[in-house]
C-alpha cells in the first residue's frame, strides 16, 4: 500500500497540462469500437480505468493499437463484436462497467463483467432495470443490483425513459443500447448530466435529438470511425485550480482543458466563492469547447451548493470540500446523495478525513456542512481506495501546517498516473 507525505507549500506556480478526459477517452474506445472503420485517438488518457475499457473491447475481438501517442481502433461495425471467452473485469471504473452493459445488452451472445472490491458495492441496478425493460436478461447478485452482472443480449425494444438519478453513465448504457433497438429510444433525467456521449454520438454519425435534459438516439443507424482529439480533463485540472487559489502567492495556467458547460460546475462554485479562475482561448475540439485556464491565490468564502451545478461538478467535491474548509465562513452542499456511492462514499470520506485536519464538519443524508478554518493542521489521512480523495487531500497538504500523510495513494493511477509528480513540480517549497 502507497503512502506519501505531502509538505506545505510557499506558492503554486508555472503552465501544466494535465492528462486526456477520462469519459470522453472511454466514448473513443466504445464508439470507435462497433463504428465502420478506423477511429484514431490523441491524447487518450492511460490511467486504470481506461486501460480496463481498452482490454473489455479487444476481449471482444476488436484491434487496438496504441503507439504512445495515438490509439487507433479498427471497427468491428454495430454487429462485429464477438463473445468474449472470460469474464470482462471492469477494474474500479463506474463508466466501464455501466456503459459496457449497455452495450453488451444489444448483442446477441453472453458475458459477464465485473471489477475491484469498490466497484462491486456499487449500485448497479440503474442499469439492469431499464435494460431489462428494452428486453435484455440480465442477472447479477442481490437480485440484479451488484456485479458480476451475467448479460444475455439480442433484439432490443426502444423506450422512453425517466431515470430518477441525474447520471451520464445511465444517460450512455441507455443510448448504447438505443443503437440496436427498433425505434427511437429516450431518457431524459432530472437535471442534464455531462453530454459528452451526445456530442461523440453525432460526431460518429448516429442520429439523435437533444431536448433540455434528455436525448433520443434513433436505432440501427451504422457509426463511422473518426480521429478525435482528447482535451485535457476537467477533473484532473481542478486539483490544480483549488492548490492554486488556496495557496498565496500562487498564479498557475492550465493548458488546453476541456470546458464543456456540462462540466464546469466546479469553475462556477469556486468563482461563486470569490475564485480568480479565467477562460482563455476558448475554442473547439472534436466537438468538444476547450479552453486555457489561468488561476491566482484568492481569499475565499463559503457559499450554497445545490441543485443543477451538483451534477455538473459531481467529480469536483473532494476538491470543493478542500476549498470550502480554506474559506471564511460556511460552505453547505445539498442535494448531492449520488457522492455517497462514487469509487467510495465521498461524503463520508471528506468529513473524516477533514475532522481530522481540524475543520469542523457536519454530515447529512445527502451532502454535508464545511467550517472554514484559518489553517489546516496535518496528519495522517485516507484515501479510502478513491483516487479523488487521495488527490484532494494532497492538495489540502499544500497550506498545512505540518504537511499531510496520506495512506494508499496507488487509486491515483485509475485517473491521473502523473498527478504526485506534476504536483511537486509547481509547488515552491
Ligand atoms: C461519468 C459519469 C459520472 C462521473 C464519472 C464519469 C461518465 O458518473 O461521476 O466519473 O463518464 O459518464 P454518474 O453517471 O454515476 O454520475
Amino acid at each position: 500500500m502507497n503512502t506519501i507525505t505531502i509538505r506545505p507549500a510557499a506558492s503554486v506556480k508555472g503552465e501544466i497540462t494535465v492528462p486526456g478526459d477520462k469519459s470522453i477517452s472511454h466514448r473513443s474506445i466504445m464508439l470507435g469500437a462497433i463504428a465502420n472503420g478506423t477511429t484514431s485517438v490523441r491524447g487518450f488518457l492511460r490511467g486504470g480505468d481506461n486501460m480496463a475499457t481498452m482490454g473489455a473491447f479487444r476481449a471482444m475481438g476488436v484491434r487496438i493499437d496504441d503507439d504512445g501517442e495515438t490509439v487507433v481502433i479498427q471497427g468491428k461495425g454495430l454487429h462485429g463484436l464477438s463473445e468474449p471467452s472470460d469474464v470482462i473485469d471492469c477494474g474500479n471504473s463506474g463508466t466501464t462497467i455501466r456503459l459496457i452493459t449497455g452495450l453488451l445488452a444489444g448483442q446477441s451472445f453472453f458475458s459477464v463483467v465485473t471489477g475491484d472490491q469498490y466497484l462491486r458495492k456499487r449500485p448497479m441496478k440503474r442499469v439492469v432495470e431499464p435494460l431489462t425493460r428494452m428486453g435484455a436478461r440480465i442477472l447479477g447478485r442481490n437480485q440484479g443490483s451488484l456485479a458480476p452482472l451475467a448479460i444475455s443480449g439480442g433484439s432490443l425494444n426502444a423506450i422512453g425513459y425517466e431515470s430518477p438519478v441525474s447520471s451520464a453513465q445511465v444517460k450512455s448504457a441507455i443510448m448504447l443500447a438505443g443503437l440496436y433497438a427498433d425505434g427511437d429510444t429516450s431518457v431524459r433525467e432530472p437535471s442534464l448530466s455531462r453530454d459528452h456521449s451526445e456530442r461523440m454520438f453525432r460526431l460518429f454519425g448516429a442520429t439523435l435529438e437533444t431536448f433540455d435534459s434528455g436525448v433520443t438516439v434513433k436505432g440501427g443507424v451504422e457509426l463511422q470511425g473518426q480521429d478525435i482529439t482528447v482535451p485535457g480533463d476537467i477533473s484532473s485540472a481542478t486539483f490544480f485550480m483549488v492548490a492554486a487559489l488556496i495557496t498565496p502567492g500562487s498564479e498557475l495556467l492550465i493548458r488546453n482543458v476541456g470546458v464543456n458547460p456540462t462540466r464546469t460546475g466546479a469553475i462556477d462554485i469556486l468563482r461563486a466563492m470569490g475564485g480568480d479562475i479565467q477562460l482563455l482561448d476558448q475554442r473547439e475540439l472534436s466537438g468538444e469547447p476547450v479552453a486555457d485556464i489561468l488561476v491566482r491565490s484568492s481569499r475565499l468564502k463559503g457559499c450554497a451548493i445545490a441543485g443543477s451545478v451538483v451534477p455538473r461538478a459531481i467529480d469536483e467535491f473532494p476538491a470543493i470540500c478542500v476549498a470550502a474548509a480554506c474559506a471564511e465562513g460556511v460552505t453547505t452542499v445539498r442535494e448531492a446523495r449520488e457522492l455517497r456511492v462514487k469509487e467510495t462514499d465521498r461524503i463520508s470520506a471528506m468529513a473524516t478525513n477533514l475532522r481530522t485536519l481540524g475543520v469542523p464538519v457536519e454530515e447529512c443524508d445527502d451532502g454535508m456542512t464545511i467550517n472554514g478554518v484559518e489553517r489546516l493542521s496535518g496528519g495522517s489521512v485516507e484515501s479510502f481506495g478513491d483516487h479523488r480523495i487521495a488527490m484532494s487531500l494532497a492538495v489540502a497538504a499544500l497550506v498545512s501546517t505540518d504537511g499531510i500523510t496520506i495512506a494508499d495513494t496507488g487509486c491515483v493511477a485509475t485517473s491521473f498516473p502523473t498527478f504526485f509528480p506534476l504536483l511537486e513540480k509547481v509547488s515552491r517549497g
